[in-house]
């Protein structure tokens, strides 16, 4: 099998895709495994849509298995690698991988009054504290010359009223990219942030409707809406050899929105 560009430029290599059931992440695991990855597909409550990725993936010519750990529950680190480890040792004899991509989240729609405590301890818990663990847990089984590749949003440029809390807590992961390139440069470790604006998933399904349609593509420079393809592909490139000079990034990938005042 071989990606668009008919080039396999991760065979050999083995990645990690949070939230690889649906959306975004889905698409960053076929992108992926099309590339010659051997793709680890992580999902929260969805094994079947998990399944189905995997099954996808098998049917054009490559590989990848499912893992399950609901990120919202304490703990679910220790379940994520456990499970990894177990299924990377019986195919490698070891638990070394070579790229994370740590893009499972959520956002909750409340805005900024009615944000309970409950809401933001979710959304920390999924979008921050387990991004972290998650990381901490990868970069003692990267290679050197692996890739850390984390999903933030162009809301921390621009905060989004609806979701006042998620477009705050996304911030913290622009600041871990800027950290952990460093701390991980001398291993050749390239360590980057993508920041999509909205695409259309699940997660921002108010542009499926004419009206959220029309207020989208009314910021955008580019007249159409994102799709998780538009993303994967950035990522694509951010694990490929062609971005190993680019490190301590956030890229945004929007289609040029809310560019002018
Ligand atoms: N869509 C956009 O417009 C947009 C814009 C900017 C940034 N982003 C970011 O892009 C990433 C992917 O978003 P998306 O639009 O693809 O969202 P989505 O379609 O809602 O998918 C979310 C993914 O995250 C996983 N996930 C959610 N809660 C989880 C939990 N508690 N434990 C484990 N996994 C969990 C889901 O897995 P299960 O279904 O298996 O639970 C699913 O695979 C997110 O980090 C999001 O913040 C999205």
């Amino acid at each position: 099998m071989s990606s668009q560009n008919g080039s396999q430029s991760l065979a050999g290599k083995i990645a990690l895709v949070t939230g690889g059931s649906r959306g975004i992440g889905r698409a960053i695991a076929h992108s992926l495994a099309s590339d010659g990855a051997l793709v680890a597909v992580h999902y929260g409550k969805n094994r079947a849509s998990a399944d189905e990725v995997v099954a996808s993936i098998k049917a054009a010519g490559g590989d990848a298995f499912a893992v399950g750990a609901d990120l919202a529950k304490k703990g679910a680190t220790q379940t994520l690698f456990s499970a990894l480890d177990q299924e990377l040792k019986a195919r490698t004899g070891d638990t070394k991988f070579d790229i994370l991509v740590s893009n499972a989240g959520i956002a909750p729609f409340v805005d900024f009054s009615s944000t309970t405590e409950d809401v933001l301890d979710e959304i920390y818990a999924v979008n921050v504290k387990s991004l972290f663990l998650v990381t901490q847990e990868a970069v003692k089984r990267l290679k050197d010359g692996g890739r850390v590749i984390s999903m933030t949003s162009v809301a921390v440029r621009t905060p989004l009223g609806a979701v006042a809390a998620y477009s705050m807590l996304k911030a913290p992961l622009d600041n871990l990219t800027k950290w952990l390139a460093v701390e991980l440069g001398p291993r050749e470790i390239t360590v980057n942030a993508v920041a999509p604006g909205v695409i259309d998933t699940d997660m921002a399904a108010f542009v499926r409707s004419p009206e959220g349609e029309a207020m989208t593509l009314g910021k955008q420079a580019l007249k159409r809406v994102g799709k998780p393809d538009d993303i994967a592909d950035v990522v694509s490139f951010l694990a490929s050899p062609k971005a190993r000079w680019v490190t301590g990034q956030v890229i945004e990938t929007s289609g040029g929105s809310a560019l002018t005042f």
